[in-house]
């Protein structure tokens, strides 16, 4: 493969390209619904000349996904969402199909920032996001809020030439957003009056949460973890912080291999749901005295803490799978321990507190992309098929849409859910003429 380009890019090394190939092209095959739509998007071409900034995972499916939309006719640039997740191979074989990418595994927070500033710099008229890092700078930026800037965005808006800035930030027609941690973030821009363009949430789709969230959170976080540790899971007390869509796929997962599982919720309604599936649940003061290994799923900031800390048991493994690394508080973790971080495996680092060994996965980053490969491509075929539609929607209609948080239309979503049922060969009953009446009426059947 020819490991010369002009594309630009920052990757960890052009030399992995052929490994990558490889890899992209094994994912694919678990992508038929993605598939289609690059069919017809190569006939198509809805995305000509469109210039797409993607900030998302950078793995085998998220290839798949850029490959789609520059086979639609845009013009795609692609950087990484967190700095652990990046797939070094992938990244290299992109720069090769002429996506300009950005993402190296392990990059500090400067070249991560760095990365977000060159998708900027790209001009996009779409954005997609996984987690609103993309979305949040322009708004930070459009806002002059230059101190909440990272010093490479501050450094490199204050020296373009008058009037290039407004013309990036106004260039931008809409963005997507993957996960439940952005839309979380979005919908606080949109109460807040300053969102400035729509977003499509596509993670609201049926067929992204469902699916992505619930299957493959509940496979790749114990995937990331047994492939960290090797622990065996049967017998073993997991305790499982949140019970949304993606903490209910970990909690199942675990019992279905054998493990005792704890939920904690703060959420009565998700805390009786868990409970009526059939789980233990209690509060994280009386679960951290009982678990083996925690895994923190919520969202939300400061989930395990020092309190958490010093009352677990010596050996407690504490792994992350939440979008950001706030839910384990590695700061009073550092703190209360009187010894570590020291590394025991690649992404496993051991602290003693109070004379008990507390391990850490991951560094408290999302563990299902630090220690394994993210969700499988199956999965991730749905929710990508939801970006690239949402894509095509924004270039179609996102002029007539409100700066809002708006869903992918539900059309669509069926359409995904009836293409991915195809490839599996499964088909459903379509209603009779008469139930169509009956069901559209009020009048009958009584
Ligand atoms: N998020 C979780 N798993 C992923 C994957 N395999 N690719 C992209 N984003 C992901």
């Amino acid at each position: 493969m020819n490991e010369t380009t002009t594309i630009e890019h920052d990757v960890a090394d052009l030399g992995l390209a052929e490994a990558g190939r490889l890899r992209v092209e094994w994912a694919e095959r678990s992508m038929p619904v993605l598939r289609q739509i690059r069919e017809r998007f190569a006939a198509e071409r809805p995305l000509e000349g469109v210039r797409v900034s993607a900030c998302l995972h950078v793995t085998t499916e998220t290839a798949n996904l850029m490959l789609t939309l520059q086979e639609g006719g845009a013009d795609v640039l692609l950087c990484a969402s967190n700095p652990l997740s990046t797939q070094d191979p992938v990244a290299a074989y992109l720069v090769t199909r002429d996506i300009k990418t950005f993402a190296v595994k392990g990059e500090d927070n400067d070249r991560y920032y760095d990365h977000i500033r060159a998708a900027l710099a790209h001009q996009p008229s779409i954005t997609m996001d996984d987690g609103a890092d993309l979305v949040g700078a322009i708004h930070m930026l459009a806002l002059d809020r230059y101190d909440d800037l990272a010093p490479g965005i501050r450094e490199w808006s204050t020296g373009l030439p008058a009037g290039e800035l407004d013309a990036i930030l106004q260039n931008v027609v809409g963005s997507t957003e993957e996960t439940t941690t952005g839309i979380i973030r979005l919908r606080a821009m949109a109460a807040d009056g300053i969102l400035r363009f729509p977003v499509m949430a596509v993670n609201d789709s049926y067929t992204k949460h469902m699916f992505d969230n619930q299957y493959g959170t509940g496979q790749s976080t114990l995937d990331g973890i047994l492939r960290a540790t090797n622990m065996l899971l049967a017998g073993s007390t997991v305790v499982v912080a949140g019970y949304g869509w993606c903490g209910r796929g970990v909690a199942t997962r675990a019992r279905g291999a054998g493990a005792k599982v704890i939920v904690t919720e703060v959420d009565p309604l998700r805390g009786l749901e868990a409970t009526m599936d059939g789980f233990q649940v209690m509060p994280m003061s009386e679960a951290a005295t009982r678990g083996d290994l925690f895994i923190t799923l919520t969202g939300d900031i400061g989930v395990l803490r020092r309190e958490h800390f010093e009352a677990m048991r010596d050996g407690a493994i504490v792994a992350n799978s939440g979008h950001f690394d706030v839910e384990i508080d590695i700061p009073a973790l550092e703190e209360v321990a009187e010894e570590g971080p020291h590394e025991l495996r690649p992404y496993v680092e051991e602290y003693v507190v109070n004379g008990r060994r507390i391990v850490l996965l991951g560094r408290g980053r999302l563990i299902n992309l630090a220690s394994a490969e993210g969700h499988p491509a199956s999965v991730m075929d749905m929710s990508f098929a939801n970006q690239a539609l949402a894509a095509e929607y924004l270039q179609r209609h996102g002029a007539a849409l409100t700066a809002e948080v708006h869903r992918v239309p539900v059309e669509m979503d069926r359409e995904i859910a009836r293409l991915k049922l195809g490839s599996m060969d499964v088909e459903v009953d379509s209603l009779t003429p008469e139930q169509e009446s009956y069901l559209s009426s009020w009048d009958q059947g009584t």
